[in-house]
Parts: C-alpha cells; sequence; structure tokens
C-alpha cells in the first residue's frame, strides 16, 4: 500500500478550502466512491485510488473563471498538503488533451490515468442520468446508462471518448458502468441521490 500524507478528512477539508459550489463538491464525492469501487474490483489500492478521486480537482474552484488555468494551481497546494511528486502527475494526467495547464498535447499511458480520467468523466452521465430519472439511483441498470452513453443529445458535455478509456483497464463499457453505478449508490445519499 503506498503512503498518503494525510487522511482522507484532511484531503476533504483540503478541497473545501478551494472549492464551495455545491455541485462541484458532489462530483467529487463521486468520483472518488467511483474510483475506490474500480480500485476494489481490479484488487488496487482502494485508499489511494479513491483520494485522487476526491483531489483531482483541488484547484477547480479558484481557477474556473479561466479555466486555461486548471491544474496549474494544483501541484503546489498538493506539494503543500505533502503529496508527492507521482501522486501530482497522476492527478494533473486527467487534464490531458484539454486546453488546460498546457496539457492538450498530452497522452496517458498508465493504468491509474486511464481509471481517473474515465472515473471522474463517467460521473457525470451517471448524475445526470439519475436526476433524470428523479435522482434516483437505487435501481438504476448498466443498460439505461449505455443508452444515454449513446444519445449525443443527452449530457453533451460529458466526453464518451475519455470513458471509453475504460477499455485500457481491461474493463468494457457495461463492466465499468456496473461498477461506477455500484460506487456511487453506495454514497447517494451525500450526494442527494436516492
Ligand atoms: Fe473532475
Amino acid at each position: 500500500m503506498k503512503t498518503l500524507p494525510i487522511s482522507r478528512e484532511q484531503a476533504w477539508e483540503l478541497v473545501k478550502k478551494y472549492n464551495t459550489h455545491q455541485k462541484d463538491l458532489t462530483h467529487y464525492l463521486e468520483s472518488e466512491a467511483v474510483m475506490k469501487e474500480l480500485a476494489k474490483h481490479l484488487k488496487e489500492d482502494e485508499v489511494y485510488w479513491g483520494m485522487l478521486g476526491l483531489v483531482h480537482d483541488v484547484d477547480w474552484g479558484i481557477t474556473k473563471e479561466n479555466t486555461e488555468n486548471h491544474l496549474t494551481k494544483a501541484p503546489e497546494i498538493l506539494k503543500d498538503a505533502g503529496f508527492d511528486e507521482e501522486f501530482i502527475n497522476i492527478v494533473i494526467s486527467h487534464g490531458y488533451g484539454f486546453d488546460v495547464a498546457g496539457l492538450k498535447d498530452k497522452k496517458r499511458t498508465e493504468k491509474i490515468q486511464y481509471a481517473l480520467a474515465a472515473s471522474e468523466t463517467i460521473t457525470g452521465l451517471i448524475h445526470a442520468y439519475a436526476l433524470m430519472r428523479g435522482k434516483r439511483i437505487s435501481d438504476m441498470q448498466s443498460k439505461g446508462l449505455k443508452k444515454k452513453f449513446k444519445d449525443k443529445t443527452f449530457a453533451t458535455k460529458v466526453n464518451r471518448e475519455i470513458i471509453k478509456e475504460c477499455e485500457q483497464l481491461g474493463l468494457d463499457l457495461n463492466e465499468f458502468f456496473e461498477i461506477a453505478i455500484e460506487g456511487i449508490k453506495k454514497i447517494k445519499d451525500k450526494v442527494g441521490l436516492e
């Protein structure tokens, strides 16, 4: 098991120091939940993967006015909190391909990088689908989610290509959908779902 410099609760306080909008906080909790569930499924380190999900957008609240600055503040914030370079580099890799922090031309190459990118992205699709279903996630099926994945007019901002990076983890879309739904179901009360 990899060591982390701060506890989950300390990390959550750090995230809340730089982020105040409930919608953003919900996204972080869901990303954490999906990463943990994924780690469990892949027999990886649940605590480490969960931490990555929880803090991956730590500087979003202070950079979203100028999105190209997203992930420019995160390295310093995380370094000050004691996180090592390896951890920080994984966090940054979820911005590869986007016009943020000069990361547009970078490509993910590692399993844990694909995991973080796909996990934080699937949360948007699942949350939007749950809201459409009257906030219900308890009986959500991967089949229904797959339809929304294919429907390009639904949750248009959710990047389907990044979700497909789950295939780099040896999981097909249906398996990944099941794992992600399962993860978010476990924290449904904390993210306003039923
Ligand atoms: Fe995110």
